[in-house]
């Protein structure tokens, strides 16, 4: 599925920045092919425009936010509110402006330390992730970063415990067990839950992320996976009571790449595990992840009829995924666009 194909895409929620990264001005991102800029407003709340000034067509994320909050282009100055409209052409004195000097703007929200962004009348809210408004629960931003992959890919390898005994052997990964565990299926309208019990290894370097020093000890995994491209990966080591929550956003820049938007609950203390730790311990994780994504064919068609790819019981969640997408753009009127497999690698 070519994301940047399929405009219901264009009808949810993503998380874009952390907002921390607008305190110091406007910012770029590309969403699903689309190149808009972020800033942060005089309210502090985040907004969103096309990147791309109706005067001269500079980029506006090259301008400034103004002592009113509305942000500027760098290059003549013409200036724009949270609306898109232009408010202010300095050259101009008598401070007429042209009806049609407006800018595509987009919803925009902060949330969970990001803002969110969708392009069109979202058919779904932004997900609710119930450890933010419970107490107890720390949030830490682990990952904002660049992956030359897909959102599907990284969504399946979320929900699919075969990959742990290889990708990750070097450290939580059972390379003598490589029987995955099974899941238990709970649909629902914005996709699915699936809770499991997974032994993994627990090295000496994660006697603190699990709260114990056996050598293997269990996951209770209750993962989420909220269409298109968001989930929970909701794992409590119950020997401890230590939760380790982690929400990802695979954000499509475009159809070969993603913004990978990682953060984590934990209901421990930072005396028990500081939050440097804790980034440590999923740096490597990720990487793994990473690494063996960006070493797929960046598309994959979710008509698993026209049998691209084989498949085996462990990526039921997937071709789960995979349906639901395609019922997504079937209840849309659209039908799914890829790129035939010998086009694949580019
Ligand atoms: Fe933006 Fe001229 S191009 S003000
Ligand atoms: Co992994």
């Amino acid at each position: 599925m070519l994301v940047t194909q399929q405009k219901v895409l264009r009808r949810f929620w993503y998380a874009t920045l952390p907002l921390s990264m607008l305190d110091d001005g406007p910012k770029p991102f590309t969403l699903l092919g689309e190149s808009i800029v972020l800033w942060k407003g005089g309210d502090g709340k985040p907004h969103a425009l096309r990147d791309r000034c109706c005067h001269r067509t500079a980029k506006l994320s090259k301008g400034f936010v103004d002592e009113d909050g509305n942000i500027a282009c760098g290059y003549h100055g013409w200036t724009y509110d949270c609306s898109g409209a232009c408010v202010k052409i300095p050259q101009n004195p008598a401070g007429v402006i042209p009806k049609n000097a407006i800018v595509q703007a987009y919803r925009c929200e902060a949330r969970y330390g990001y803002a969110w962004v969708a392009l069109e009348d979202p058919l779904q809210p932004i997900p609710e992730f119930v450890e933010e408004f419970t107490p107890g629960y720390r949030r830490i931003l682990q990952f904002h970063e660049t992956w030359n992959t897909t959102p599907l890919r990284m969504m399946e390898n979320s929900f699919d415990n075969s990959h742990f005994s290889f990708v990750h052997k070097a450290n939580f990964g059972l390379f003598s067990n490589p029987t995955p565990s099974k899941y238990e299926f709970r649909p629902e309208e914005w996709g699915f839950e699936a809770e499991t019990h997974v032994p993994v290894r627990n090295p000496p370097a994660s006697h603190r992320i699990t709260g114990t020093t056996e050598e293997i000890t269990e996951r209770h995994l209750i993962n989420r996976w909220y269409m298109p491209f968001a989930r929970r990966f909701g794992c409590s080591y119950p020997a401890s009571g230590i939760d380790h929550i982690i929400y990802n956003c695979a954000t499509p820049i475009d159809d070969r790449t993603m913004v990978l938007a990682q953060w984590l609950y934990r209901n421990d203390s930072e005396a028990s595990c500081s939050t440097q730790e804790l980034i440590d311990w999923d740096r490597p994780i990720t990487d793994e992840d990473r690494d063996i994504l960006e070493a797929t064919d960046y598309d994959a068609c979710i008509d698993v009829q026209r049998q691209q790819e084989c498949h085996m019981e462990s990526d039921k969640p997937g071709l789960l995924m995979r349906r639901m997408l395609l019922k997504l753009l079937a209840d849309h009127g659209e039908r799914e666009v890829f790129r035939e497999p010998d086009e694949v690698r580019g």
